[in-house]
């Protein structure tokens, strides 16, 4: 019998397997999209989060690999008597290591990838890319859904009417916009701010989990249905998850109401209060003086 495989590289090789497949690598195993995240109990450690790609002791429907080629230097028939013994081979790094993930990634690469995009029909209407923004480094990230006219106008995230709402929460918290990081799951205006449809999303969704693979943030907080139904990849409504700490990868994800949702719906604010003062006090942030707007 094969020797168990240790808890930490099953975490690892179900993360790494869930990440290239979001990419939209797909053959690598089934569809793990069972919501199993929502069976999961509330604020555990990052940890806790075994996702639903836990590693399945039924065979995978793998595909065939290919033959290995032989990367060997021939070996002379003898060696000469005065040759030093052949040093072992480093070991190669395994696909699994947590080091080698997509290891020289960045935020600039990632733009360079996405380029003058044409990858769904967002493009023919848009004025300018709106990529992201903010600290690269951030503890915190917010995802909201795709640029508005502002947006679209100037190539930065929220900097709209929900955007100066967003900026007097982000600064309710301690914070500054420039602390944050700041993106969208859409990167073009959907026209007449339609919500983005599922090939728009699914067309520019590798972009976001790439961002959010380099930033690695310790917080996510999704803004609204759209985010939190790409990253967790569920159809359930918000409201029955707004507010819980979830787990997005090695991130804590928390899902609230969009501040366009809270300019047409103020008496929401309170409830979008709390949630970020739970993600307050992981970040261990002190609010600012004052009562948030
Ligand atoms: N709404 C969003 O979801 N994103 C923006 O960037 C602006 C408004």
């Amino acid at each position: 019998m094969p020797a168990p495989i240790q808890e930490s590289l099953q975490k690892k090789v179900a993360d790494r397997l869930a990440f290239y497949q979001d990419l939209g690598i797909a053959p690598f195993y089934r569809d793990r999209h069972d919501e199993s995240v929502f069976q999961e109990q509330p604020v555990q450690s990052a940890q806790s989060a075994v996702r639903s790609t836990q590693i399945s002791h039924e065979e995978p429907t793998l595909p065939k690999p290919l033959p290995k080629p032989n990367l060997q230097k021939p070996v002379p028939a003898a060696l000469p008597k005065t040759a030093p013994l052949p040093l072992p081979a480093p070991p190669a790094p395994s696909l699994f290591d947590a080091d080698d993930r997509i290891a020289d990634d960045t935020l600039l690469r990632i733009r360079e990838d996405l380029g003058e995009c044409t990858r769904c029909k967002l493009h023919k209407h848009r004025h300018t890319i709106v990529f992201g923004d903010g600290n690269p480094q951030a503890e915190l990230v917010f995802v909201g859904e795709g640029p508005g006219a502002d947006e679209d106008a100037q190539g930065l995230p929220f900097v709209g009417r929900a955007g100066k709402l967003l900026t007097q929460m982000i600064e309710a918290m301690g914070l500054q916009r420039k602390d944050v990081y700041i993106c969208n799951v859409v990167k073009c205006r959907p026209p007449e701010n339609r919500t983005p449809e599922e090939d728009e999303v699914g067309a520019c969704s590798p972009f976001l989990l790439r961002q959010l693979e380099v930033i690695s943030p310790k917080v996510i907080v999704c803004l609204g249905a759209v985010a939190a139904k790409m990253l967790l990849k569920t159809n359930r409504g918000i409201s029955q998850f707004r507010g819980q700490w979830l787990d997005f990868r090695s991130s804590k994800l928390m899902a609230t109401y969009h501040p366009a949702y809270l300019l047409r719906n103020p008496n929401a604010k309170p409830e979008v209060w709390k949630d970020l003062q739970k993600v307050m006090a992981v970040l261990g942030l002190q609010p600012k003086k004052g009562k948030p707007a």
